[in-house]
């Protein structure tokens, strides 16, 4: 590990010497640079003593002075009468390695300075604000020190703003509806977004791209975005059980507020900022957790086959269990995920969560016999904790829950929140039931003690209708994957089901923020949603490349794959861990290619994927390592293909090319292509 930290005098020529600059300070403002220069961040007060902060670029202003400080419950706000001292700032160059990951070692460069405001008369209170200033990006976050005029910090509102300096087109899906996280995207002027959750991302009329989320939210109410005038955005938290969204004991750090900036939208896609905001691994080894890809008793639920509740259509059988063990183990997969194999599911779970057992199973579901033949298989059983959202109830059973796994050899599970956006059961103040919003400090309280009741256990956590992803599988690796989206399940029922251009739309959003459980690769196109899986077949083997996830679903039907063994090559075939990500072309909302190169061997992948409008996308092939030869073995949209009418229409032929080869993808409506680039001898180009 390379680790570096040098102190810079402000103005000093070392600073320079280091690249990151720290200029001259009047009253009242303040500046510091990323390490290369290329973002500048502005502190200042205001006539007033009001604390504000701007970014730019290149001298070029990205955010325009937008507003810091905090509306209290119980006391005056910290917004007004300010003074502001800044130390000078620190770069930091290190480089770390993830357990597993987009990628396996990660260079985190940047300048961290540390504003301090403190009010010049009344309770003297102190806030700081600390920026790490990257070179694709910015984070900062408040400190509420130690001090006699702040003790218990009852926040009901954050002031925080992010005026973006330009208009443009903004990615973002509504905040504060009662499905949670799962809505469509919208794609209008900056001007007319409304309440955003994030990330939300903004390409402005200059061409410049900007993703605006947070990192490492650990015991605070989650953000969400509100416009307010023109360009003008405040991060609104997601309300409390009490009128303070977030109570909290001083000394305490608030969740870094981030800024991806980037010319382009690949540059976002391939920033690791979100992580590199995030505390290093807690946990330390986390190898009892592998990488896989998974079959399931799940699709056949989703499709109305089967059931998770109990009687005739039950899927949660032993039998059926040991047939897709069986499977996974004849085709290499990793993981089996049972859902409805334990008691609760009858009658209205979704409305309460109080019936289920973490630790019983249904009579005809051997527990036992179905993880022993698992074991005896080397298949590893995918737990499965449904909530309803019904978080007392788990909690009170969350330790023989999690030994349960423990002793059966299951070290991944699958929770989830099956309720509306407020509607989380939680235990209040005064030890009652109350109900939470999904993103509230009392669920992002509740989902820490999972994952740290996980990691006793060796079980790795992977939620759905989940608190948003911020990157905290950096210090907890045991934070597989998560849902937060519109998945694929919406394809099996939704109405409307997933659009085209609905998995593209996450790349530039959801998906910035980290792995999703989206469970690509169905065959079988005619569902209960109108329309169908609306992709091609070639655009579903290629979401295994382009949505990053630790575990990867084979989504669909057994008897799906068992009858096209040809595309079902590719799912078998694809790595799941990966040494490197280069992300080739994205262009926000229309189409992305990126390429990954395997953890394990020398294998790349290449996934591309477009929304409804067919495209001709050229790919030079030059991240593959130079002086070999490979076989490409591709998965292409047939002539014919379209999501409205001949998806399954898929060419599937082999070339070898190297690293000074071009590629023609043609993808089809709604289509995409996917390749695996196997090395089989030296190249004499
Ligand atoms: C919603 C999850 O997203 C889905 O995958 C699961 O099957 C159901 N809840 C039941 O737990
Ligand atoms: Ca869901």
């Amino acid at each position: 590990m390379l680790k570096r930290r040098s102190f810079l005098a402000l103005g000093a020529v070392s600073a320079l010497a280091f690249g990151a600059r720290a200029m001259a300070q009047t009253p009242g403002t303040a500046r510091a640079s990323s390490p290369n220069g290329t973002l500048t961040v502005e502190a200042t007060t205001d006539n007033d003593g009001r604390p504000m902060y701007s970014i730019l670029r290149q001298g070029r202003a990205v955010v325009s002075p937008s507003k810091l400080g905090f509306l209290l419950t119980d006391s005056v706000a910290i917004e007004r009468g300010l003074t502001l001292t800044s130390a000078p700032p620190v770069t930091v160059d290190d480089t770390w390695e993830q357990p597993w990951g987009e990628r396996r070692h990660i260079r985190n460069h940047y300048v961290e300075w540390r504003v301090t405001y403190t009010e010049r008369s009344g309770l003297l209170r102190r806030v700081d604000v600390v920026f790490r200033i990257h070179d694709d990006g910015v984070g900062f976050r408040y400190e509420f020190p130690e001090q006699p005029g702040l003790k218990t910090v009852r926040i009901g509102t954050e002031l925080t703003e992010f005026n973006l300096a330009e208009n443009g087109e903004a990615l973002w899906c509504p905040a504060w509806e009662w499905n949670r996280e799962e809505y469509l995207y919208n794609r209008t002027p900056i001007d007319a977004v409304g309440s955003a959750q994030t990330p939300m991302t903004v390409k402005g009329q200059s061409g410049l791209h900007v993703s605006i989320h947070e990192a490492a939210c650990i015991d605070y109410a989650g953000m969400n975005l509100r416009r307010s005038e023109g360009t003008r955005f405040r991060a609104q938290l997601t309300p409390g059980l009490t009128s303070a969204a977030v109570v909290r004991e001083a000394p305490f750090n608030t969740p870094w507020r981030s800024l991806q900036i980037s010319d382009t939208a690949a540059g976002l896609i391939e920033s690791s900022l979100i992580l590199n905001l995030n505390d290093p691994n807690r946990l330390g080894d986390v190898s009892w957790f592998r990488p896989m890809k998974y079959v399931g008793v799940w699709w056949e639920m989703h499709l109305d086959l089967k059931t998770w509740n109990s009687g005739p259509k039950h899927g949660a059988t032993t039998e059926n269990a040991i047939k897709h063990i069986d499977f996974a183990a004849r085709h290499g997969f990793g993981g089996v995920l049972v859902e409805g194999w334990n008691k609760g599911w009858d009658g209205q779970w979704f409305a309460n969560g109080s019936d289920f057992s973490f630790t019983e199973p249904y009579p005809d579901f051997d527990l036992e016999r179905v993880a022993a033949h698992a074991r005896s298989k080397g298949v590893q059983l995918i737990g499965h904790h449904e909530t309803g959202g019904n978080t007392v109830v788990y909690e009170q059973q969350l330790e023989p829950a999690m030994a349960l796994y423990e002793r059966l050899g299951v070290h991944s599970v699958k929770t989830g929140y099956v309720a509306d956006a407020q509607g989380a059961r939680v235990t209040g103040p005064d030890g009652q039931v109350m109900m939470a919003w999904h993103e509230s400090q009392a669920m992002a309280q509740h989902h820490l003690r999972v994952v740290e009741a996980g990691a006793r256990h060796k079980v790795a956590i992977n939620a759905h209708e989940p608190f948003k992803d911020t990157g905290l599988r950096r210090t907890y690796p045991n934070i597989i994957s998560r849902e937060g989206q519109r998945g694929m399940e919406y394809s099996a029922w939704g109405n409307p089901g997933n659009p085209p251009e609905h998995d593209v739309n996450l790349v530039f959003t959801r998906l910035l923020a980290g792995p999703m459980d989206y469970t690509p690769g169905i065959f079988g196109m005619d569902t209960r949603s109108p329309g169908g899986v609306q992709t091609t077949w070639a655009k579903q083997l290629a979401l295994y490349v382009v949505i990053y996830s630790p575990i990867q679903m084979a989504a669909d039907l057994l008897e799906n794959y068992e009858a096209n063994p040809g595309p079902f090559q590719f799912i078998k075939d694809v790595p799941v861990d990966w040494a490197e990500t280069r992300v080739l072309a994205a262009e926000m909302g229309d189409h992305v290619v990126i390429a990954r190169k395997d953890r394990g061997s020398d294998v790349w992948a290449l996934g591309a994927i477009t929304d409804e409008n067919p495209r001709v996308l050229s790919t030079p092939l030059s991240f593959l390592d130079p002086g070999r030869r490979y076989r490409a073995e591709i998965y292409r949209d047939g002539p014919d293909a379209d999501y409205r009418g001949r998806r399954e229409s898929i060419v599937i032929e082999s070339r070898e090319l190297t690293a000074s080869d071009t590629l023609t993808l043609a993808l089809a409506p709604g289509g995409g292509q996917a390749i695996r680039f196997v090395p089989i001898g030296r190249s004499s180009r």
